[in-house]
């Protein structure tokens, strides 16, 4: 296995390093800051370990360059803990927290190995649609609220924590709604580059800018009829919100580079785990924008305020899993079960959800046991 190190604190990498040569099943190479590593990776690479807190890049944006293209451990002190959860959105599936010693990091590159291993022998399988689970009380709550908001156009804002669920709801909402059989459109405002947003949304002429060697249809027009869905709208830029209040409020666009105004009927459901009352004090969210999206607003509450369907969730997600894998239907532990309950998810259903598929693919035997779901390093 060929292992990629990126720390740049020198005593920590140099110590990585000669305690690993006692290793000779790992080859491992080591790099000060993630620049370099991004210029010296290649595809001989089976794993890449990262610090978070570095100088010039940071392990977070590395992880986001590296665009799921390598497995990722990564390295955390408590200060960047909640970076750590973080990356679980970009795809990270383990994290270590810092001190630990070099067994630690020794036996997550080998439980890496593993689940590489298993993986790689499944025969790429579509991912199966998510159907949505959940009994606990706190989220029938907010489901009884999604039932009424979804037979009407009134727009909804998602809040929550990162992984709770916000798309799966967004999509469920169009699905419940009488627009069901129309266009369902996602536009991320996170994943975007800022100066394409606009374009992005409301399309373009043939020569309206030098690069416009072709019209484009923009998502509004994409979505005409149905719903558009506005993920991680607190990072929108200031200046499109202007524009994106006015074609909600005109139910109309313009493409850029033309002055003809074209009417559209959609539906708007946006989602941010940002704070958007501190992002209107600062000046950075319009107000206005934020009344016209919030007409019902859905906290979708943490996975810790939803403990009676952890286990409900866990075992679907263990039993889609063995099947996926081949493997016999597998079961919790009395043991792994409290700990699946006294953990406090930050990662929320999205860590669990990892957490669940490695322990299925690690567990040595049909029962799953609590030190096979490897919570302990993360706490
Ligand atoms: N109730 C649920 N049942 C089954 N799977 C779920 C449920 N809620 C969320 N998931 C799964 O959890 C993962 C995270 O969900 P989702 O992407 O909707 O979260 P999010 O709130 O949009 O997170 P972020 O703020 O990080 O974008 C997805 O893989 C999703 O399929
Ligand atoms: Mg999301």
């Amino acid at each position: 296995m060929k292992i990629a190190i990126v720390e740049d604190d020198i005593n920590m990498r140099k110590s990585l390093e000669i305690a690993m040569s006692d290793y000779k099943e790992f080859e491992v190479k080591t790099f000060k800051n993630a620049k370099d590593a991004l210029k010296g990776l290649d595809d001989s690479f089976d794993l890449v370990i990262t610090d978070i807190n570095m100088p010039g890049m940071d392990g977070i944006e590395f992880v986001k360059e590296l665009n799921g293209r390598y497995e990722v451990i990564i390295m955390t002190g408590n200060a960047t803990l909640s970076r750590a959860i973080e990356s679980i959105h970009l795809g990270v599936k383990d994290f270590l927290l810092k001190p630990f010693d070099v067994d630690t990091l020794v036996d997550a590159i080998k439980r890496e190995e593993v689940v590489q291993k298993v993986k790689k022998s499944v025969a790429k399988t579509k991912k199966t649609a998510n159907d949505f689970l959940g009994s606990s009380q706190a989220l029938k709550k907010v489901l009884a609220i999604t039932d009424k908001a979804s037979k009407t156009d009134a727009s909804i804002l998602l809040l929550g924590e990162s992984g709770v669920g916000k798309e799966v709801f967004a999509s469920y909402i169009h699905k419940n709604s009488p627009r069901a059989k129309k266009p369902f459109v996602a536009i991320n405002m996170a994943a975007i580059p800022e100066n394409l947003i606009e374009s992005e949304l409301f399309g373009f002429e043939k020569g309206a800018f030098t690069d416009a060697i072709e019209a484009k249809t923009g998502q509004f027009e994409l979505a005409n009829g149905g719903t558009l869905f506005l993920d991680e709208i607190g990072e929108m830029p200031y200046g499109v919100q202007a524009k994106l209040l006015r074609a909600l409020q005109e139910k109309e666009v313009r493409r850029l580079g033309s002055s003809k105004a074209i009417k559209i009927d959609i539906r708007v459901i946006s989602a941010t785990n940002a704070n958007l009352d501190e992002k209107i004090k600062n000046g950075e969210f319009r107000e206005d924008l934020y009344y016209r999206l919030n007409t019902i607003p859905l906290n979708i509450p943490p996975l810790r305020e939803r403990k009676d369907e952890i286990l409900e969730i866990a075992e679907a997600m263990i039993a889609q899993n063995c099947q996926k894998y081949g493997f016999d239907v597998k079961t919790l532990s009395p043991e792994a079960k409290s700990e699946l309950l006294s953990y406090n998810w930050p990662g929320n259903i999205r860590e669990l959800l990892s957490v669940v598929e490695r322990s299925v693919i690690l567990s040595e035997n049909n029962e799953i046991q609590k030190d096979e779901l490897f919570l302990d390093v993360r706490k």
